[in-house]
């Protein structure tokens, strides 16, 4: 009797395994490491988003929004049009697996502005380390019938802007950043201010916040970098904090000890002043 039951579910599963691979939403629902992403789903009735077809999900674990305060990035989790869009956001209408990945590329996701995704490929050693929006794909080409998910190490929301470089400046959309500082050089930089006020040109841009800048930069460096007679160097200074016609986030994960960005940005931004050098990053 025994045996025959054991026969019975046995053939079951071997029958259920093996005649239909699930959809991105049952993948989901069936894995014990994503109940947060699934219980937003379905909480917010968003299940017919990740059944459509030919769709990539890139998707959080539970531990990382363990560690994701929406407080501190100004995304309210109970609101159902904000957790609608924020998942959106992680949702492109194609598929893409990792191979077709390449470095400073976007995809549109479906978010209702459409807002793209940003593709980086920095190495660790060896390793490749494949990022979007700089949340490192630390598993990857998790096929379904009706598409790819790759999980990623932490919510990418946040660091989308529909702004361009200078409006987010001059008002950020994460409530703890402030860049006054910033922008007031980049009022002195006419060709940069046009650059950085339109949607179709790329590049990155290293900015310290306030915090950083203003408290502990002391008076002697203060002089030098906004000396009014000299605007040549603080047009130096704002340029070697950016890289143009390229976009880079620097994942969450990695790892490298390779020095030499920080390095040169830090050689860059030394202020060679009688008192010593100061380097800022
Ligand atoms: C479940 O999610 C984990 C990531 O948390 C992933 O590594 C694993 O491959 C997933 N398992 C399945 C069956 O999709
Ligand atoms: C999904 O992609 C396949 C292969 O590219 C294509 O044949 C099919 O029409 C697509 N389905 C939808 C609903 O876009
Ligand atoms: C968050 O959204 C919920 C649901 O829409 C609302 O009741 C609550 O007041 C919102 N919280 C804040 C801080 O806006
Ligand atoms: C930025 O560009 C927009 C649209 O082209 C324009 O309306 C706005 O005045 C510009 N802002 C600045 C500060 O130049
Ligand atoms: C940014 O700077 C402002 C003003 O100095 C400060 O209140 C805020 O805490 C800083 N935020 C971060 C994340 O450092
Ligand atoms: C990065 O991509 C942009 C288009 O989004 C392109 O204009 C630029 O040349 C690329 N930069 C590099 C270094 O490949
Ligand atoms: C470190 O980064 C620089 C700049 O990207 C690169 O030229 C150099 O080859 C890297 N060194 C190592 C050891 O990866």
């Amino acid at each position: 009797m025994d045996v025959v039951y054991f026969l019975f579910f046995f053939l079951l599963l071997v029958c259920s395994g093996g005649v239909k691979t699930k959809t991105v939403l049952e993948i989901i629902q069936y894995n014990n490491s994503m109940r947060q992403v699934s219980s937003y789903i379905g909480r917010h009735g968003l299940s017919s988003y990740f059944d459509q077809q030919n769709i990539t999900a890139f998707l959080p674990t539970d531990r990382v929004f363990r560690t994701y305060h929406s407080s501190v990035y100004g995304y309210n989790m109970s609101d159902t049009v904000t957790v609608e869009s924020l998942f959106l956001y992680h949702l492109v209408g194609r598929k893409i697996q990792v191979s077709d990945i390449r470095d400073n590329t976007t995809a549109h996701s479906l978010h209702p502005s459409s807002y793209r995704l940003y593709f980086n490929i920095l190495m660790d050693g060896s390793t490749k380390v494949y990022s979007v929006n700089g949340a490192v794909l630390v598993s990857t080409d998790i096929i379904a019938s009706n598409g790819i998910i790759h999980i990623i190490d932490r919510v990418i929301a946040p660091v989308s802007s529909a702004k361009t470089l200078h409006d987010y400046l001059l008002k950020p959309d994460m409530p703890a950043l402030e860049f006054r500082s910033i922008a007031m050089a980049s009022i002195i930089d006419m060709e940069l201010k046009g650059n950085t006020n339109n949607s179709g040109y790329v590049f990155t841009a290293y900015a310290p916040n306030d915090s950083y800048l203003i408290p502990t930069m002391p008076e002697y460096a203060k002089d030098i970098l906004y000396d009014v007679s000299n605007l040549e160097f603080l047009k130096k200074v704002v340029h070697a904090h950016t890289i143009p016609d390229y976009v880079q986030f620097l994942p969450s994960s990695w790892r490298s000890n390779n020095k030499t960005i920080l390095h040169e940005l830090c050689q860059l931004t030394n202020l060679q002043g009688k008192r010593g050098n100061v380097c800022y990053v």
